[in-house]
C-alpha cells in the first residue's frame, strides 16, 4: 500500500511516495519517488502515478555509478590537488622518482599498511613480524647476491635519447617506446643498490629489499617466538632502488615501501600444506611462461591445474599465492582487473627456483603489483656460508638440523595504493561527480559530520558526535559548503559516509546516515551509532537495513 509521507528539512516541508513491504519478519517503508513541496502538488502527484498503465510504481531509481578508466597521468594531478600525493620537494621542482604523502595519502598509506598486517600477522597463529633496519652490514649485501647481481642493462634510445633500463639479454631484441635502436656501445650495467656512507670511513647500502633483514634474524626470531616449521616472518617499511627511469607516478620509484612476507618449510614437507585442499579449485586468469614464449595469451586455470603445469613447484607456493591474491579481492580490487603471470626461466631473480606475480591491469597495461618467489634454500644457505653461522635448526620428532625451505610473497605499498586509488574511481552522471569507491577500511576519512545548516544548537550536537567517533576512526566536522557541496566534495575523497544533524535530531536524538555509493538514507540513534559506523565499515551489514531506511 503506497502513502505520502512528509519530511521536514531545514524547516520546509518535502513530500515522497512510500510503500510498506514486507521483507522476512520486518515490515519496512521504501520511497518509491519524490511528490514536491506542498501537499496539494503531492496528492496530484501520486494519483497520477498510482493511475499509469503499469500501477506497479518502480522504487526510485538508484544512482548508477560507471567505472572511470583514469590513466596515471590524471592520477597524479588528482593525488595532488586532492592532498594524497606531492612530487617530493614540489617547490624546487620535485626529484624524480620520489614522492611525498599529504593528509588523505599518509591516512590511506596507514590504512593499507594496517590491513596488510591485520591479514598477514595479526589474525594468524603462524606468522610474527619485526622492523629491521635500512642500513645494515654491507656483508648481508655481499652474501644475498646483490653486490653482483642487483643490476640493470642501461641503455640510451638513438632516436629520441632517453636513458631506459632493459633486461641484461634483452640488447638488440628490444627497442624503445619511440620505436628507435637501443645504442649498444654505450650499454652498461648499472648497479641498483644506493650507496652511503657509515662514519669517517665505512660504507654500506640502503636496503633494496625488507627480505634480507628477515633473513639475518631468522635464528633468533625462531628461538624467541619458539615457533615451529612451517612458520612466517613479516616485515613493512622502506626499500631503496636506484632505478634508471624511475616512470608512471609512484609505480616505479626510487623510494618505496614493500610489506612481505617470508614463509620457512621443513625442506621435506613442502606439500604438506593444510588449506591447499580448500583453494585447489579457485580458477584464475594466468599468463605461463610457455605461452609467452609461444606468443600465446593468458588462460584460465585452476591452482590444481597450475601446479601440474609446475608452474608452482609446491602446495605452499600455491596457498601463498592466493591468499595474496585475496587480500586483494577482500579490499575490494575486481578481479576482472587481476592475473598471474609466471616468470620466464631468462628473467628469474638470481634467488629464485619459480616466481608468480599478481598483475592489475593498469591504463599502460597489465603490470607487477606482487611478486611470489619459491626462494628454496639459497638465502640462509648463502647466509650460513658468508657468516659462518649455523641457520638450520632442530626438528625435535627426528632430532635432524633442518635448513627451511622459503617461499616469499612480496607487496609494494605504492603499487597496492595504485590499485586501490584506480580500481576505485567511479563517475556519477546522476551527480556530475567523481565518487572514489574506496574500501570504508582504507578510506582516508570514515565519516563526514555535518549540521544542516549553520546554527549553534546543531553545530554543538554535531561536535559531541564528532568527537566520540573520533576515538575510534578518522572523522571530519564538515560545515563549509551546501549540503549538496559537503557530499560531492566527500565523495570525491571516498568518505563512505555523511552524517547529518537536523531539526528532528535534536528531537528525537538520531541523525540520518547518507551511503556514499548508493545516496541511500537511514536514520540512526545516535546512541547506536558508533557501533553501527563499526558494522558498516567492516562491511558486516548491508546499508539499507543499518537503520531505518528514509530514502
Ligand atoms: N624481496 C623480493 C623483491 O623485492 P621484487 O619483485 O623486486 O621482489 C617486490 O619486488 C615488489 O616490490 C614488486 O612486486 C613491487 O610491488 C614492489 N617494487 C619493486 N620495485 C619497485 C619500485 N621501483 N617502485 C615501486 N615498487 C616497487
Amino acid at each position: 500500500m503506497a502513502f505520502i509521507a512528509k519530511q521536514k528539512v531545514n524547516g520546509n516541508d518535502y513530500y515522497y511516495l512510500r510503500k510498506s513491504v514486507r521483507e522476512g519478519k520486518k515490515v519496512k517503508s521504501i520511497c518509491l519517488g519524490y511528490l514536491g513541496k506542498n501537499k496539494k502538488e503531492a496528492q496530484e502527484k501520486m494519483e497520477e502515478l498510482l493511475k499509469s498503465p503499469k500501477r506497479e510504481v518502480k522504487r526510485m531509481e538508484k544512482d548508477k555509478l560507471d567505472r572511470r578508466d583514469i590513466s596515471i597521468e590524471e592520477l597524479s594531478i588528482f593525488c595532488k590537488r586532492r592532498g594524497f600525493v606531492y612530487p617530493s620537494g614540489d617547490i624546487y621542482g620535485g626529484l624524480a622518482g620520489f614522492w611525498d604523502f599529504g593528509p588523505l595519502g599518509v591516512e590511506l598509506k596507514n590504512n593499507i599498511k594496517k590491513e596488510w598486517w591485520n591479514f598477514h600477522v595479526t589474525r594468524r597463529e603462524d606468522v610474527v613480524g619485526i622492523d629491521g633496519s635500512i642500513i645494515t652490514s654491507p656483508l648481508v649485501w655481499k652474501a644475498s647476491g646483490h653486490v653482483d647481481s642487483f643490476s640493470d642493462l642501461f641503455v640510451v634510445c638513438k632516436k629520441c635519447k632517453k636513458p631506459n633500463k632493459i633486461d641484461k639479454d634483452e640488447l638488440g631484441k628490444v627497442r624503445c617506446g619511440c620505436g628507435g635502436e637501443y645504442d649498444e656501445k654505450t650499454a652498461k650495467e648499472f648497479g641498483l643498490m644506493f650507496k652511503t656512507n657509515i662514519g669517517e670511513k665505512g660504507e654500506s647500502y640502503l636496503r633494496p629489499e625488507t627480505a634480507q633483514l628477515i633473513f639475518t634474524n631468522f635464528k633468533l626470531v625462531q628461538e624467541n617466538s619458539r615457533k615451529k616449521l612451517p612458520f612466517g616472518i613479516a616485515q613493512m617499511g622502506k626499500s631503496f632502488r636506484n632505478e634508471i627511469a624511475p616512470r608512471d607516478f609512484l609505480f616505479r620509484c626510487r623510494e618505496f615501501e614493500q610489506m612481505e612476507l617470508q614463509y620457512f618449510i621443513d625442506p621435506s614437507k613442502l606439500d604438506d600444506c593444510p588449506f591447499y585442499e580448500k583453494i585447489k579449485n579457485t580458477k584464475i586468469g594466468i599468463w605461463s611462461s610457455s605461452s609467452q614464449e609461444n606468443g600465446g595469451e593468458e588462460e584460465i586455470l585452476s591452482l590444481s591445474e597450475m601446479l601440474e603445469k609446475k608452474i608452482f613447484k609446491n602446495k605452499w607456493h600455491v596457498y601463498w599465492l592466493w591468499n595474496s591474491y585475496q587480500w586483494f579481492l577482500n579490499l575490494g580490487v575486481d578481479k576482472n582487473n587481476l592475473r598471474l603471470r609466471e616468470h620466464r626461466k631468462d628473467e628469474l631473480a638470481h634467488y629464485a627456483q619459480a616466481a608468480v606475480d599478481i598483475e592489475y591491469k593498469f591504463h599502460f597495461g597489465w603490470k607487477e603489483i606482487f611478486g611470489s618467489h619459491d626462494r628454496g634454500q639459497f638465502d640462509l644457505g648463502e647466509h650460513e656460508k658468508f657468516s659462518k653461522k649455523d641457520m638450520k635448526i632442530l626438528d625435535e620428532e627426528t632430532h635432524e638440523k633442518k635448513l627451511a625451505h622459503v617461499i616469499e610473497a612480496s607487496f609494494g605499498f605504492e603499487r597496492a595504493f595504485l590499485v586501490f586509488m584506480i580500481d576505485s574511481y567511479f563517475f556519477s552522471k546522476q551527480r556530475n561527480n567523481f565518487i572514489l569507491k574506496l574500501h570504508p577500511l582504507l578510506s582516508p576519512i570514515k565519516a563526514a559530520i555535518f549540521p544542516i545548516v549553520k546554527r549553534e544548537d546543531f553545530e554543538k550536537f554535531s561536535e559531541k558526535i564528532v568527537d566520540d567517533l573520533n576515538k575510534e576512526w578518522n572523522v571530519v566536522f564538515d560545515r563549509s559548503g551546501s549540503i549538496g557541496r559537503r557530499y560531492s566534495r566527500n565523495d570525491e575523497i571516498g568518505t563512505p559516509f555523511c552524517i547529518t544533524i537536523d531539526e528532528e535530531s535534536l528531537k528525537n536524538k538520531d541523525v540520518s546516515v547518507r551511503d556514499r555509493d548508493t545516496k541511500q538514507q537511514i536514520r540512526v540513534k545516535v546512541l547506536d551509532m558508533k557501533e553501527v559506523l563499526k558494522k558498516l565499515i567492516n562491511k558486516e551489514i548491508d546499508f539499507s537495513s543499518a537503520g531505518k531506511l528514509i530514502i
